[in-house]
């Protein structure tokens, strides 16, 4: 460099002033706020939750990178943007929206949202009020709490499902309790009452002849005569009663302790129909002149238990019978196959009195009744539904007050072989 040029440069740098100290404040301010922002905006980037800030129009001002990942857009393609466009892809303000009551009401505001995905969200609004006390903006951050709350609601399930099962391992010890408790005494009911049936037998031989020598006379306020056709009818009253104890307490034994049995039977449904028809002839013909069965002729054979089905099907062809007013009307009994879901499907349909919500909500729980004034014992359709599901199958039922009855018994088939085929 020259004498002459370093001189030049000599009087240009003596020629720049210092900076005042207001000025250098104010670029150290400068330098504060932008390494501020830099820091606040990395922290709001580094939150997992999406977090816009909107104004009033819903126009995104500012978003964070969970945000924009989240839309798979830009920054540049989300800024200027109605936020209802971006997430929901709708011409209008979403239903509840939480920015939108935050605006109104000044205050934070929340709501549970369920997407279009199923993905339940939860939406927080945080107003940004200015000095007049007006909401500028509102910042929205979104969580996906879907994973918590189905974890929230499975433990809830399992939870009530071990209330149930506690609930039914002390019922089973309860019961089976009681059911031997009844069952002592009743069997020497019924022992004395064979006895004392074989006594008025010889007795009567007695007291005929004492009727013939004496004439009338009469025992307990009773002529002898009527006594000859009473004391036999008292005698089974007594049997029939503890039949009835007896019957209720093998029922109330095999639902304490379910009985290991085959489960291995090809039974064809048809014939588990007709044998349960069977064996209700009596009561069936007593109570309705309508009773319909209609077997399908082309049904596979499942795998189960011929017995326990037939408990099932007298269960519920029994209920749908005490469910009738008169005998004119009806029930129809049909069995079919879905060779789709390749299940075998028998209905029993009356046309009853029927069931409102209430009741067939709690139908297949233990002692469940509405006939306990006649004899009802609120068993038989939680035994069905313990034997249909061993069995693999479902029993449902569909139901209107004064509109009759259906219920629906769907039993899986292993194998595609048919009834009328030789095995
Ligand atoms: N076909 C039906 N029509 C109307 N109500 C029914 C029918 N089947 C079942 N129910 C209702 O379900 C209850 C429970 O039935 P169930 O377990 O068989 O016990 P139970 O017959 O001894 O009462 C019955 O008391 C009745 O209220
Ligand atoms: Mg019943």
């Amino acid at each position: 460099m020259d004498a002459e040029n370093k001189k030049k440069q000599k009087t240009k740098s003596q020629s720049r002033k210092p900076p005042s100290r207001a000025e250098r404040e104010l670029i150290e301010s400068e330098k504060r706020y932008q390494r501020l922002s830099q820091e606040f905006n990395a922290l709001l980037d580094a939150i997992p939750d999406d977090i816009i800030l909107l104004n009033r129009d819903m126009v995104v001002l500012w978003a964070n990178k969970a945000f924009a990942f989240k839309v798979r857009k830009s920054a540049d393609e989300i800024i200027g943007k109605y936020c209802y466009k971006l997430c929901c892809n709708i011409p209008t303000l979403c239903k509840s929206c939480p920015v939108d009551e935050s605006f109104k009401s000044g205050r934070e505001e929340a709501a549970r949202v369920l997407n279009s995905e199923g993905r339940i969200l939860d939406k927080r609004a945080f107003p940004i009020i200015d000095g007049s006390g007006k909401v500028k903006n509102v910042i929205e951050v979104t969580r996906d709490i879907t994973a918590g709350v189905r974890i929230e609601e499975e433990s809830r399930r399992i939870q009530s499902q071990l209330i149930h099962t506690n609930k039914m391992t002390s019922l089973g010890a309860l019961v089976s309790g009681v059911a031997h408790e009844i069952n002592n005494p009743n069997s020497f009911i019924r022992h004395n009452a064979q006895t004392l049936n074989r006594i008025w037998q010889d007795a009567l031989k007695i007291l005929g002849q004492y009727h013939h020598d004496k004439g009338n006379f009469k025992l307990a306020g009773i002529s002898f005569p009527k006594l000859q056709t009473l004391v036999p009818e008292l005698m089974d009253g007594i049997n029939e009663g503890s039949l009835r104890i007896k019957k209720f307490v093998e029922n109330l034994r095999n639902f304490a302790r379910p009985e290991i049995t085959c489960m291995n039977e090809d039974v064809n449904v048809n014939n588990v129909v007709m044998t349960s028809r069977s064996i209700l002839n009596n009561q069936i013909k007593k109570i309705t002149d309508k009773f319909y069965v209609n077997c399908c002729d082309d049904m596979p054979l499942i795998k189960g238990n011929a017995q326990k089905l037939e408990q099932v099907v007298i269960n519920i062809i029994m209920n749908a019978l005490q469910a009738l007013s008169d005998k004119k009307s009806g029930i129809k009994v049909s069995t079919s196959y879905d060779r789709q879901s390749r299940h075998v499907v028998i209905k029993v349909r009356d046309d009853g009195i029927g069931m409102s919500d209430d009741i067939m909500e709690r139908i297949t729980e233990p002692f469940f009744t509405t006939k306990s004034a006649n004899g009802g014992t609120g068993l038989g359709l939680s035994i069905s539904h313990t034997i249909i599901k061993e069995h693999n199958g479902s029993l449902t039922f569909q139901s209107k007050v004064g509109k009759g009855t259906t219920v629906c018994i769907k039993l899986p088939v292993q194998d595609t072989r048919c009834c009328n085929e030789k095995k």
